[in-house]
Order: structure tokens, then sequence, then C-alpha cells
């Protein structure tokens, strides 16, 4: 199929004076796609990227609040930010807007106004849509616009399309399908910063997943803050499932990948268990956070299932695809996790096996139940069982990244490596792979025999189609 980029979106309009937008992004891949829809809202404005800070007359800092000393990094940056808008200015050139978005804005917001009140806008998750109007009144009234509601009508019906593919040209994109989170894990601030669970239509993710592929795409990863609970509304009003909305994706022409992040175990059903069976696009790597393996902390935390019905859904998805691998999210130190909670965790981790892991010390943060209970763990104590679980979980992606050399993996080809004749992919699990090629195949999916196991990546030699053929 031929792809050609014309039908995609209208460029930016060629008339209205450029300006100079530089986005720092903190925290989730949920964030990251924020900021690319933000640039988006922007650009019928006439902002366009710029590299570094200074060449910019927007900033826009967007933050995270999952764990601590958020607020104070924000302040810190900030404090770095006025300097660079100050210097612009003794050097001639025009104010820079600073905008702080994000979650550590919903939740801070007041804070931001009173400690740092050259902040010009201070917008949460669910309202950048409305940014033009708030660089519209900031300039009007000057003083802080801000705006964290969680308004009613949906920011995704507001915002426009993506990025010409001229101004992207990425081959792995992120998608969000469904925001916000009712869990209230006991130690999550999501909950309260993203707010409700609600999902997308399912026209909206099609519409937006076909643009995406149209403009060069060949790996999407669906977001979501529980992205298996996602219950987006069909063209007839009825609820969809994710599998059900997977096996529609897998249907767009040129969409040879499809991921999804993050899931919660509790909402992991039989159908998205076949959806692995049944959709080759779907792939084979799933990060499915536990962040426990202690009945007495899983319950503590809320999360709603125990150890072994974890251990139970991983079999059940093994079964249905032998070759899915796993990745978790770990928690350690909850309030009240004894030393024999912790030995449940390593024990979980030996049984399941992860291809890769994400681990934290408990970190309380304002707000959540966790925060004020009793029996809060020591901080040596935490960094020693951090120490441990983080060398065993090492030890296994280690051991997985291993076991594939000597294997065939198939390698979505994202760009030139390092080295002269080199190309850079990713493999199915995520893992970048290295290997000598033609630059003409950049954008290809082909077969690289995996050679060698390097500390975070995999390197190999191409197949030849024509090799295979003979
Ligand atoms: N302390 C430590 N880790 C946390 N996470 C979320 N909240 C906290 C906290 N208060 C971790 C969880 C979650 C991941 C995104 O961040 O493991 O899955
Ligand atoms: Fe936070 Fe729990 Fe919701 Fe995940 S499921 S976003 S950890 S509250």
């Amino acid at each position: 199929m031929n792809l050609t980029a014309e039908t995609i979106t209208a460029a930016p309009s060629a008339t209205r004076p450029r300006q100079g937008l530089h986005v720092i992004t903190w925290g989730c891949q949920m964030n990251v796609y924020d900021s690319a829809r933000m640039s988006d809202v922007l650009r019928p404005l006439g902002y366009g990227p710029v590299d570094t800070p200074e060449d910019a007359d927007m900033i826009i800092l967007n933050t995270c609040h999952i764990r601590e000393r958020a607020t104070e990094k924000v302040f810190s940056e900030l404090g770095k930010l006025r300097k660079i808008r100050d210097e612009r200015v003794q050097g001639g050139k025009s104010r820079t807007v600073i905008a702080v978005a994000g979650c550590v804005a919903q939740a801070a917001g007041e804070e931001i106004l009173s400690r740092a009140p050259y902040v010009d806008l201070v917008l949460g998750p669910q309202t950048y849509h409305r940014l033009p109007e708030m660089v519209a009144r900031a300039a009007r009234a000057g003083g802080t616009v801000i705006d964290t509601d969680f308004p009613a009508e949906q920011k995704f019906d507001y915002l426009p399309d993506q990025a010409a593919p001229q101004t992207n040209g990425n081959l792995t994109a992120f998608l969000t399908i469904q925001e916000g989170c009712d869990k209230f894990c006991s130690f999550c601030v999501v909950p309260y910063t993203r707010g409700a669970e609600s999902s997308r239509p399912v026209a909206s993710v099609i519409a937006e997943a076909r643009r995406m592929v149209m403009s060069g795409v060949r790996e999407i990863t669906l977001l979501g803050q529980n992205v298996n609970a996602y219950h987006g509304l069909d063209e007839n009003g009825r609820s969809t499932t994710l599998a059900e909305l997977a096996i529609d994706l897998a249907k767009i022409p040129g969409l040879e990948r499809i991921r999804y992040s993050t899931s919660h175990p509790r909402d992991v059903e039989q159908t998205l268990i076949d959806a692995h069976r049944d959709i080759p696009a779907l792939m084979p790597f799933l990060h499915l956070p536990v962040q426990s393996g202690s009945d007495r902390v899983l319950k503590a935390m809320n999360r709603g299932h125990t150890a072994d019905e974890y251990r139970d859904i991983i079999r059940r998805l093994r079964e249905a695809r032998p070759d899915l691998a796993l990745s978790s999210d770990f928690i350690v130190g909850h309030p009240g996790e004894s030393e024999q909670d912790f030995q449940d965790t390593m024990q979980l981790i030996r049984d399941v096996g992860f291809a890769s892991a994400y681990s934290f010390k408990y970190s309380p943060r304002p707000g959540t139940p966790a925060a004020g209970q009793p029996l809060q763990v020591a901080e040596d104590v935490k960094d020693r069982r951090l120490a441990e679980l983080q060398a065993l979980l090492r030890e296994q992606q280690d051991a997985f990244n291993e076991s594939l050399v000597g294997t065939v993996q198939d390698v979505l080809i994202t760009g030139l490596g390092r080295k002269p004749g080199q190309l850079a992919g990713r493999s199915p699990y995520l893992q970048p792979v290295h290997f000598d090629g033609p630059a003409e195949l950049i954008g290809q999916i082909v077969k690289v025999s995996i050679t060698i196991r390097r500390t975070n990546s995999l390197g190999g030699v191409l197949i030849r189609e024509t090799a295979l053929a003979c």
C-alpha cells in the first residue's frame, strides 16, 4: 500500500509569525502524548518547536506528581526558566510565556500561584485543549491564568489533528484511549490528578490511529492509566472492550504492531487474553503492574486481587500466547510491609519471571490514604529491599535477553544506528536491536538473527528476504 502524506492535516498558517515553543516533559508516556497534543493545539497560533528554552517564546513544563520531590523539582526548574526569560528580555527579545501543565499543576496549582507568581499559565491534564484561550487571556490581563478544572467536555473532542507527517516522521506513536482512574490504590495520586476514569469513543480512536498510520506510523501504543478498563462507545452507543478495539485497530492496513499500557490485573478479562492469542499485531509483551507479591500488602494497597490471582492471569496469558514476556511495577516499603511480605514479593518475581520491570521505594504522597498510615517503613530498610529486588529483576532481564540469542526476531527498523552502516530498531519486546543494513529499510519490519546480548540492547544479523526464499 502506498501511504501518502497529503491527506493528513492542513499545514499551519503560513501568514502568522512563527513563535518558538519549547516543551519540557517529565513523567509517564501519557505526558509525552499530552505534550505532543499541546504542541498541536498551539500550532494554529503560529507556535513551532524549538530545541532550547533560550529560543522559546513559550515554554511548557509538563510535570509529573507520582513520586516525591516532584513539586520542589518544579520550583527549581521554574527558577531557571525565569532567569532565561529575564536574559531574553534584557537582550531585546520577546517576553517568554511560561506555562506549568500536568499533574503537579493539577495538585499544586495554588502553590504555584503563590510561590511563582511570574508563571503565566497553570493548567491541568484535562484542560489543555483550552490553551489558546488561556494564552489570549494571559496576554490581555497579565498575571497568572489558572485552569485546573475537570471539565464536562472531553478535551479530545476539541483537539486538532496531529502534526502533519513532515513535522513528525515517527514510526512509533502513543495514542491515549482512556484516562483517569477510579481504583484509588492507597499510595497513588493519579485518581486525584487525572480524575475519574473515562474512555474515548471508538470512532475517534480509530480515526486518530488511521491518521497516524497515514503519516508513516507502524507501531501504536494505546495509553491509559487503566487502559484495559477501556469502555469507549461505538457508533451504536454500545460499550466496547479493549479486546474489541484491538480487533478493529488490527484491521487498519499498515498498522503492524499494537501495544497497550498500563493495565490493571483486575481488568484482565478473558476476551483480552483471547485477543493475545488471536491478533498477531498485538505484541507479545505486556506491562502488568503487580506492585507486591504479598496478599496482606496487596489488600492494604487496595489493589483488589491476590498474588495467586495474578499468577493465574499470567498462566492463562502464557497459555494463550506462549511467547508472551512480562514487565511490571513494584513498590517496596509500603506502610506495614514486613520482611515476610517483602520475601513474598521476591517469591512472586521468581515464580513469574519478568523480562523487565520498574521498581520504586514507597514515597508518601500528600492526600493519599497510605501517607497517613502508621508503620511507615524505615528508609534504610526500603533501600536494602529495593537493592535486593532490583538485583533479582536485573538477573531475570539479563536471562531473558540471553534467551533471545540464537533466535530470529522481527525488528521494526526505526532509524540509523550510531556506527556507519548500522541500523537501529526494536524487537517485539521493546529491546533496542542493532545490526548492519541499508538505510532504505528504515520503516520496515525485518527478520534479524540475534547474535549478542549487550547490557540494554541486542545485536544481530539481518536476514535478507531473498536468502529466506532460497
Ligand atoms: N510511591 C512509590 N511508587 C509509586 N508509584 C505510584 N505511586 C507511588 C508512590 N507513592 C509507582 C507504581 C505505579 C508506577 C507508575 O509508579 O508502581 O505503578
Ligand atoms: Fe494509581 Fe492504582 Fe489507579 Fe494505577 S490503578 S493509576 S496505581 S490508583
